[in-house]
């Protein structure tokens, strides 16, 4: 796994509790710390008694802290003064898996072991990843302490439904590394520079139905959109993430499912409203079956001709609702050239009424489609452009939304 750029050098506390869960914990310690991230584990009694802090340590190549009263051994902060030196200038505190009892403990203020009292000492956002089995979460107490903690502004994290520990099915289990990671680079996004601005990005090829079974699409995978919500989540704005791509939900976005080119306008124009910036990097399809048949399609030994049409420019139709409610503010728009990139590139900057444009050549077998990276050039409205070299699709997204930040100033 590679740094992800905003976790890199950020000082995380990880609070680990005892549950079966606790076992997860060493994988999101381990993702945390190869992303970048210093993590600083934390461990409670019960936690000791499923996973060993030695293993912690192992992945984390950092001390853990499992003792108010006993200095660790491995150079870490001496025991009467480390929680202070823990809680002073983290980014994060992040209980995964929390217990039932240890959540009681942050909603009342105790202080009683390492992890509740470096809890209080810290200053930083709180974020709390439940974990329980046998109806505890439902309780009228634990869901008490939780009301309690997100009036003071710590963020829960929904466990997830499944098989339990006991071998019941129920709410209560702890989301695996990826989802987690989510919550962790939203919580430290808020209050980010694009903080209070909505942006609504779009990805992903549309489906254009021949039949009930089958339909015209495209190569796009729908990655480069992600990432660029991905990065828009990062710099802590409220996303709208308009997707035809099948990916793992984005955590900290707002997302609407589409599929042909029709239901992606409706969804944008309904959107848009209030925006800050539309980002379109979908790949919508340029011409839809005339009709629709309503039956499978049977083969035949004679050629099959099938009628096409346009579908409806969804930039062009953002164009007219702009010009009549002044959203969203800045809209970007994507070319994916064979041939003629510049050329081809700033005609539809101007046809389109973009501020920005992202062209990228697809004939490059490293960009562009389906792989992880691309390289683009950036043309704005004033004749402007600059090029980005081959880098990852996420460094990309971070790249185009620095940009569209600094439009927006
Ligand atoms: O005209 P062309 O399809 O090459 O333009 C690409 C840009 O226009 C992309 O940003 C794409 O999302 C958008 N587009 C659109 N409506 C269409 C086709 C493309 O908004 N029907």
């Amino acid at each position: 796994m590679l740094t992800i750029a905003p976790l890199r050098d950020k000082r995380i506390i990880l609070g680990v509790c005892g549950s079966i869960a606790a076992y997860k914990a060493l994988d999101l310690a381990s993702k945390l710390t190869q992303a970048g991230a210093l993590v600083d584990v934390v461990m409670t009694d019960a936690a000791r008694r499923f996973v060993s802090p030695l293993s912690f340590q192992a992945v984390s190549g950092r001390p853990v802290y499992t003792d108010m009263w006993q200095a660790e051994a491995g150079g870490g902060l001496p025991s009467h003064i480390a929680h202070v030196g823990l809680a002073e200038g983290a980014d994060l505190l992040l209980v995964a898996p929390a217990t039932a009892n240890t959540i009681a403990k942050l909603a009342q203020g105790l202080a009683d072991d390492m992890l509740s009292v470096t809890a209080l000492a810290a200053r930083c956002p709180l974020l709390i990843a439940p974990a329980m089995d046998g109806g505890m979460i439902e309780h009228p107490a634990t869901q008490a302490n939780f009301a309690v903690l997100r009036e003071r502004g710590a963020q829960v994290i929904e466990p997830e439904s499944g098989r339990l520990a006991s071998g019941l099915h129920g709410r209560g289990r702890l989301p695996e590394t990826p989802t987690l990671l989510g919550h962790v680079r939203r919580a430290l996004g808020l209050g980010g520079e694009l903080s209070d601005h909505k942006l609504v990005i779009t990805a992903g090829g549309t489906r254009e139905a021949l039949d009930p079974v089958r339909f015209i699409s495209n190569r796009s995978t729908g990655k480069q959109g992600y990432a660029i919500a991905q990065a828009a989540v990062d710099a802590g704005a409220d996303v709208v993430f308009i997707t035809a791509a099948d990916l793992p939900p984005l955590v900290g976005a707002k997302q609407v499912d589409v599929d042909t080119a029709q239901t992606m306008l409706e969804a944008v124009l309904a959107q848009i409203a209030g925006a800050a910036a539309l980002i379109m990097a979908a790949a919508v399809a340029d011409y839809r079956p005339r009709r629709v048949a309503e039956q499978k399609i049977k083969k035949s030994d004679e050629a099959l001709n099938l009628p096409l049409e346009r579908t409806p420019d969804i930039l062009l139709a953002v164009k007219a609702q702009r010009a009549q409610t002044g959203y969203p503010a800045i809209v970007v728009g994507f070319a994916a050239e064979s041939e003629n990139l510049l050329e081809n590139a700033r005609a539809k900057l101007g046809a389109k009424g973009l501020d920005l444009l992202v062209a990228n050549d697809i004939t490059a077998a490293d960009a562009g489609f389906a792989v992880d990276s691309n390289r683009v050039i950036l043309l704005d409205s004033g004749g402007g452009l600059e090029e980005i070299e081959l880098a990852s699709k996420d460094v990309i997204g971070a790249a185009i939304i620095e940009r569209v930040s600094r439009l927006l100033d």
